[in-house]
């Protein structure tokens, strides 16, 4: 869950590397740091924090050519600037930086280098180490380096300099997403293209298992065992503004209102030319013939995931289980007779989710990712990919790549089930204007917040069906980015214990979007507001009463979550900010989850 960039060509790599490293933040940002190299050697620069702290104690003098970066989210090891990357050898002639966990680093620390000192507690500092040592036995840079990967179990993206080497970064991929890019005048490596494009937008795909030199004017790149593989690069269709947060103080509010203009590029994207929506022949194939879907899926993509079910089963009558991928790894149920995986994951790279996926391929089963990032992991993966159309999330808090999941999910199941009678086009066009009004609503949301969330320990949200799952995601939001203990319940699950935390002023937010169980929730309304509970209620209209807080707009009872998730991640939004908190990057999270 770091992030890693590298550059080698022309121009002076500091600024790049630095630039780069900001884009990548969103993979970690406890710590970071930068290697160049030039004439005089390589120098390395770290710093805990952030790329702003680091920027501080880069020499602003030096120059070089060639360099490395990483920015980190810490496993092994607390951050500190001695545990931040760039590490190097014991005589400082290699340098590293590395994404990914190395299992075995104990055992290859007492196998190999028992009497090297080692200055950091991290599995990477072992990587490095074991380079020297190989070369030291006399083998040449990229032969110590292929044995070292050799030995390594785990996940790793590697870039690494040898200081008696000006020509080359060495760069090696397990399981860690890397990406070489190919510029003018200039090679790079990055976790993500966004990092580089300011550079370039051709990049090449690295697979696990390969080993890559990059060079200024060339690229190789090998199997572990030096085979050459010819792989040729392909356009990234990203425009650096898509990336900038332009006028907006923060992406996650920039991306909140991006909301409306993603459900209606989903419904372009999804239609034929006919202008009916449609998937590709060979997924629906997939559908129609699978006996149960498994959804598998972490944190808000799971929540997409438990709306997602409702969709298969009503509109598809297709049976689905949803399971969180950290759990079904290492516990596969009984599988039906024609199992169809679904993956959703907005990264398309969470270590969780693809170890279910690499088992799912030796069961022999399909897969299907349903994901934001083209060419991600996930997708490469899978036997079929969909994509979300968000363009880049950016904020650690997945919003709108929550909306376009839940739009996503929905025309696959209708274009599975085809004889459903929901118009579900016009629908989402309605949703893509209720979405309008939500995120136009912001003072209202912001004075929410302010009324129920100031200074207060804990919040509860609850809701039954459609809106239960929504309240899993509220409660998600507000806790990740203003650190409230916030809890999603179903209505009717409160009276079975959790009902004795409720007391004076205790926030409760309630969702009422449920023709069917509009009662059933109001009287839990009623239940927690008997305790002293501050109820907050937010009701569809149509199902609204006159104490109601929020009022959003009609929309088809499927489609609801699309609706009433925004104005709790918009009080969640002002909520944090309220408290001072970091709501892009809130404490100890990463937006790709690339560690298990
Ligand atoms: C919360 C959030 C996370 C992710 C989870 C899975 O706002 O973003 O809970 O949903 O880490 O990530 P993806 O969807 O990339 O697999």
């Amino acid at each position: 869950m770091c992030g890693i960039v590298g550059y080698n060509g022309n121009l002076d790599a500091k600024e790049i590397l630095l630039k780069g490293l900001e884009k990548l933040e969103y993979r970690g940002y406890d710590s970071a740091g930068i290697a160049i190299r030039n004439k005089e050697g390589v120098t390395v620069f770290k710093e805990k924090g952030r790329i702003k702290d680091l920027r501080n104690v880069v020499d602003g003098e030096i120059k070089g050519n060639i360099g490395i970066g990483h920015t980190r989210w810490a496993t092994h090891g607390v951050p500190n600037k001695i545990n931040a990357h760039p590490h190097q050898s014991a005589t400082k002639r290699f340098t590293i930086v590395h994404n990914g966990v190395i299992e075995n680093y104990h055992l290859l620390k007492k196998q190999y280098l028992n009497n090297i000192p080692m200055q950091s507690e991290t599995d990477t500092e072992v990587i490095v180490q074991l380079v020297e040592q190989f070369s030291k036995e006399g083998l040449s840079t990229i032969e110590a380096f292929r044995k070292t990967l050799s030995l390594l179990h785990g996940s790793y993206a590697i870039a690494l300099l040898d200081e008696e080497d000006g020509d080359t970064i060495y760069v090696a991929k397990n399981k860690s997403p890397l990406l070489v890019g190919v510029g003018d005048g200039c090679n790079v490596v990055a976790s993500d293209a966004m990092a580089m494009l300011q550079v370039t937008n051709q990049f090449i795909e690295i697979h696990d298992g390969e080993v890559v030199l990059v060079q200024k004017e060339k690229i190789e790149i090998s199997t572990l065992d030096g085979q050459k593989i010819e792989r040729k690069p392909y356009t990234v269709e990203l425009d650096a503004s898509d990336i900038e947060k332009g006028t907006y103080p923060h992406y996650m509010l920039k991306e909140m209102d991006e909301q409306p203009g993603v459900v209606r590029k989903i419904i372009q994207e999804y239609s034929n030319e006919a202008g009916e929506l449609s998937i590709d022949e060979a997924i629906f194939a997939a559908l129609r013939g699978a006996d149960r879907i498994y959804i598998i899926a972490a944190g808000t993509s799971y929540h997409a995931g438990l709306v997602g079910k409702e969709y298969f089963e009503k509109l598809a009558g297709i049976p689905v289980e949803v399971h969180i991928s950290s759990e079904i790894g290492y516990n596969m149920p009984l599988l039906s007779e024609k199992p169809l995986f679904i993956f959703i994951s907005q990264s398309g790279e969470t270590a969780d989710s693809r170890q279910v996926l690499v088992k799912v391929k030796e069961l022999g089963h399909p897969a299907l990712t349903i994901t934001n990032v083209a060419g991600s992991t996930l997708s490469r993966e899978a036997d079929y990919t969909l994509l979300l159309h968000a363009g880049p999330e950016i904020a650690v808090a997945s919003t709108k790549a929550y909306v376009a999941q839940l739009a996503v999910l929905a025309i696959v199941a209708y274009v599975a089930g085809e004889g459903s009678d929901v118009d579900l086009k016009k629908e989402l066009a309605i949703v893509a204007n209720a979405i309008q009004t939500m995120v136009d609503s912001k003072d209202e949301m912001q004075k929410i917040a302010l009324e129920y969330l100031n200074n207060v320990r804990n919040a509860f949200f609850i809701g039954r069906n459609m809106d239960y799952y929504v309240s899993l995601e509220g409660a998600l939001k507000l806790k990740e980015i203003s650190y409230i203990q916030a809890e999603g319940f179903a209505g009717g699950e409160l009276k079975h214990g959790t009902i004795a935390l409720i007391e004076e002023e205790t926030p409760v937010f309630a969702l009422v979007t449920q023709e069917a169980v509009a009662l059933n929730i109001r009287g839990n309304v009623k239940e927690v507001v008997a305790r002293g509970a501050n109820a907050c209620v937010i009701s569809m209209e149509g199902l609204n009463e006159e104490d109601d807080r929020f009022v959003i707009p009609k929309v088809h009872t499927l489609l609801t979550p699309l609706v009433s998730v925004v104005p709790l991640q918009l009080i969640s939004y002002y909520a944090a900010l309220e408290r001072g908190c970091d709501v892009d990057k809130p404490r100890n999270l990463a937006k790709s989850v690339t560690v298990e």
